[in-house]
């Protein structure tokens, strides 16, 4: 699948152990990284860790809620500790929040979003760097979605976090570019991830409908996503810096 060679590179994966991250983390693994993976998710962490490493790869699981800068901390110095450097981070952890017209719509749920989306990857970036430029530079993915650069009707949360992601990206590339590190965004449009299969099971014709905005009629898979990650940090996106990259099966071309 993958032709990157990241054989003498550390990664940092938040979110990494369900979903969009999981992939990037295998996916790193397989190109041979080591990887480190920064989730929620105990078992689950803990559990795509041993897979990893079962099939012949290198990773480790920091337990890390990125609305907790200390577990950011952890888990970047776990990365220099364990395999001495960080090159390369891809921040995926994310929160959906609920959809609600704006008049009924939680503060609560704003504040958690907005936690999680927007703060947890200005945190993450935030201590990467500084891993990074003692590594003699890096790669940084965020991961935004197509509602970074569109609207989407009573999902206020979501959609402004997501427009908060581009925009830290942009501001942190211009900051960082002549001193060694990229910082670009993905803007996924629907991925068939397991929360979003759940979505599927719970509101079919919301998730249909959705599917039907996409001009290829399907959902990404994870590893399309996790592919362009990995371009994203490779060598051959070398001069590619604070740009939101859609990957969207055409969403955002309309
Ligand atoms: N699935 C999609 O259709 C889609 C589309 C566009 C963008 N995205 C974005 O991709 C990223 C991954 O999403 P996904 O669909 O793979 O999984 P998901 O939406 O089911 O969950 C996101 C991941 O973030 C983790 N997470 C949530 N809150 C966290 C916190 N406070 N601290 C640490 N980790 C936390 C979850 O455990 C999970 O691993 C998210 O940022 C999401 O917004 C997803």
């Amino acid at each position: 699948m993958t032709t990157h060679d990241f054989s003498d590179k550390v990664a940092l994966v938040t979110g990494g152990s369900a979903g969009i991250g999981l992939a990037t983390a295998r996916a790193f693994a397989r190109a041979g990284a080591r990887v480190v993976i920064a989730a929620r998710g105990v078992e689950a962490g803990r559990a795509a860790c041993n897979a990893i490493m079962a099939a012949g790869g290198v990773a480790s699981f920091v337990a890390t809620d990125v609305r907790d800068e200390a577990a950011i901390i952890a888990a970047v110095a776990h990365a220099r500790d364990a395999y001495g450097r960080l090159d390369l981070a891809v921040n995926c952890a994310g929160a959906g929040g609920d959809m609600a017209p704006l008049e009924h719509a939680s503060q609560a749920v704003w504040d958690d979003v907005m936690a999680v989306n927007a703060r947890g990857v200005w945190l993450s970036m935030r201590h990467e760097i500084p891993a990074m430029l003692a590594a003699g530079g890096g790669a940084i993915v965020n991961m935004s979605s197509i509602y970074g650069l569109a609207g989407r009707a009573a999902h206020h949360a979501y959609v402004a976090s997501k427009h908060a992601i581009v925009g830290m990206t942009r501001s942190v590339a211009l900051e960082y570019a002549a001193r060694g590190i990229r910082v670009n965004a993905i803007c996924a449009g629907v991925t068939a991830t397991p929360g979003m299969r759940q979505a599927e099971a719970v509101v079919p014709e919301v998730v249909a409908g959705l599917v039907a905005e996409h001009p290829m009629k399907r959902m990404a898979t994870e590893d399309e996503i996790a592919a362009t990650a990995l371009w994203l940090c490779s060598a051959g996106a070398g001069y590619v810096t604070g740009t939101p990259l859609a990957v969207d099966g055409g969403f955002l071309a309309a």
